[in-house]
């Protein structure tokens, strides 16, 4: 696990630069693993738009996107099983990013797991699905690099942007835990250990 410098880019939000790098190869196998149980699919908004992004999730619930609306269950909407275990690698860095910015004893219950290629983007939006607001947000990033929006508590608050790179780590919580946030269009890219591909990892208690 990395020293990296550590950011701050809110009162209670954190930018962990390569937080993540070194532990990069072992994620990505693990992403490997999830996906042949639960495959990556574009989720719909409940008025019947796509995402751009594609999806799975990993954990003791997972979050779907249909047209009854947003929620966690317990069971993959494609298999109607249970989503695959998180893995260890997951939460140990889940929890060891956590403590770096003082939230201490996050255990994440569920891990989302997006997908974007070279245009696809994600809309300013809010985090508010969970039922514990006091827990923070583990949100990692994998592969090409992307533009983080972090806006404030109003949709109309003019979000900062910064650049998340392969390995780059992105905690916020407490008083910062509502504010809307989203992902700029990708630009096209290449990594070598995604090819076109950016992987986010967000870990959250939902339950
Ligand atoms: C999200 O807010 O669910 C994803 C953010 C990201 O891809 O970095
Ligand atoms: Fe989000």
């Amino acid at each position: 696990m990395s020293t990296a410098p550590v950011r701050m880019i809110g009162q209670h939000s954190f930018l962990l630069k390569g937080f993540a790098s070194a532990e990069a190869t072992n994620l990505l196998a693990d992403i490997k693993h999830i996906t042949s149980q639960s495959p990556l699919r574009h989720m719909t908004t409940r008025r019947g738009y796509q995402m751009a992004a594609q999806m799975t999730n990993c954990g003791r619930v997972g979050w779907v996107s249909d047209s009854k609306g947003y929620r966690y269950q317990t069971e993959d909407p494609l298999s109607d099983l249970a989503w695959p275990s998180m893995p260890r690698s997951f939460l140990t860095l889940a929890k060891k990013a956590a403590e770096e910015c003082d939230y201490d004893n996050f255990i994440p219950d569920v891990c989302l797991i997006n997908c974007y290629y070279p245009r696809a983007g994600m809309g300013l939006h809010q985090d508010k699905d969970e039922k514990d607001f006091t827990q923070p947000i583990v949100s990692v990033s994998l592969g090409i690099p992307a533009v983080f929006l972090f806006g404030g508590l109003r949709r109309s608050d003019k979000p900062d942007a910064y650049l998340l790179e392969h390995g780059d780590v992105v905690v916020w919580g407490g008083g910062d835990r509502l504010r809307f946030h989203g992902i700029s269009p990708l630009k096209l890219a290449h990594h070598d250990l995604t090819g076109q591909c950016r992987f986010n990892l967000t870990f959250r208690l939902a339950s």
